[in-house]
């Protein structure tokens, strides 16, 4: 069975596609600094598989490092090499995603994500390694009056986050373009991942004060923060909410799987695919979904549009569909009873 390098893999999008991959036999090696996740994601994963009395300690390696120390990277692939493990490919998750300190911190943000994923690719190609799936976003995106996003839309990010997930994407168009006899590459633009694993056991980091609207919502739900301030109820929108496309991270987490069978059955691929449901909802809709199902009252508040936020978001998801045949399965429902039984393990 292949074994699959995932940096960022105790994360919160990692941790839950390392699951869906050992659920599927294959060998995973995990490089994560723990800067924004912890070595207790590893028991979550064991506990998990132990539930279906999956688990095997030789299928998974964990190595703590920072992608930016190349020869942290070569003794990683070297390493595996001499287990009889050598890594086949890899899943690049590894990064920093806070909107707002991308804009006050740059150069870290060019740094670990752009310099960070130069470094894993020079090693890739140095260990002859050339299949990469990596993590973009629906940030970069810049036609706002033309929706829903389709992968062909106009690039044209607001944001340092958005610049560097475009720079990565842009990176791998040209190794893929200089060699592409070689190289296997595809770049997933995630829309809105929330929610998190059924069990409970593994989940959104969601330690000091979250930028993103879930984790918002959740620690209001567990009385660590007395309110939700609603940026702005005065958008073009039915209810004078932002409208986003909300997607299951199991869901996510499946599309990984699927994306990389397809990457590895091909001699040679590039590929860019929008991952969402391809139906926002707004975010009193989000609340009011959280509130019902989960029986909680959620305190909120309108106060100003943030900056740089768009009234509506959501993909056209026809291409990965023609493509991979592959739908999100879960409901929002789902996505809100998920993430709120593993945030109250997190109070
Ligand atoms: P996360 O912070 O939970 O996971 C990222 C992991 O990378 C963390 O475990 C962190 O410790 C690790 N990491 C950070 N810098 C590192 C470095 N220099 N070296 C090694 N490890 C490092 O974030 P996530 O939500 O799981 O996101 C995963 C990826 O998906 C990121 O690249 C993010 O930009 C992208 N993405 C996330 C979202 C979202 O809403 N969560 C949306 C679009 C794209
Ligand atoms: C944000 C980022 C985007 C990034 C994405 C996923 C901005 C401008 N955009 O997008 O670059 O790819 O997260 O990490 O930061 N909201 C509130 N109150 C809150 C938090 C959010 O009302 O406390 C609203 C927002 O205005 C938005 C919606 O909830 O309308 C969703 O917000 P969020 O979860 O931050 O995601 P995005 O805005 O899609």
């Amino acid at each position: 069975m292949k074994n699959i390098l995932i940096t960022g893999g105790t994360g919160f999008i990692g941790s839950h596609t390392c699951i869906s991959l050992l659920e599927d036999g294959y060998d995973i090696t995990i490089i994560d600094s723990l800067i924004n996740s912890s070595k207790k994601v590893l028991e979550g994963l064991r506990d998990i598989l132990e539930l279906t009395n999956n688990f095997d300690e030789n299928k998974i390696h964990f190595y703590e490092g920072d992608i930016r120390n190349t020869s942290f990277l070569q003794d990683v692939f070297l390493d595996s090499k001499k287990k009889k493990k050598t890594i086949d490919c890899v899943i690049h998750f590894a990064g920093l995603k806070a909107v707002r300190e991308s804009k006050s911190n740059p150069l870290l943000y060019w740094d670990v994500n752009v310099k960070g994923s130069i470094n894993l690719l020079n090693i890739m190609q140095e260990n002859d390694c050339r299949t990469i799936l990596f993590s973009s976003s629906a940030t970069v995106y810049g036609d706002i009056e033309n929706l829903p996003f389709k992968e062909s839309s106009l690039i044209n990010p607001s944001n340092t986050y958005g610049y560097t997930k475009a720079a990565v994407e842009n990176i791998l168009k040209n190794i893929f373009d200089a060699d592409s006899s070689k190289w296997r590459v595809g770049s997933l633009r995630y829309f809105n991942p929330i929610g998190s694993h059924p069990s409970g056991l593994i989940g959104e980091n969601s330690r000091g004060k979250p930028e993103n609207i879930f984790p918002y919502i959740c620690q209001v739900a567990s009385g660590i923060k007395d309110k939700l301030y609603i940026f702005g109820n005065d958008w073009p929108t039915f209810d004078g909410t932002c409208y986003r496309d909300y997607i299951h991270v199991v869901d996510l987490a499946e599309v990984h799987k699927i994306t990389l069978k397809y990457l590895l059955e091909r001699d040679s691929a590039n590929l860019t695919l929008n991952v969402g449901k391809g139906k926002p909802f707004s975010v009193l809709e989000l609340i009011k979904t959280f509130e019902r199902v989960n029986n909680i009252k959620i305190n909120y508040e309108f106060s100003s549009r943030r900056d740089g936020d768009i009234a509506i978001s959501f993909a056209d998801t026809s291409k990965i569909y023609n493509l991979l045949k592959w739908k999100p399965l879960k409901s929002l429902e789902d996505m809100c009873k998920d993430g709120w039984n593993w945030q109250k393990t997190c109070v």
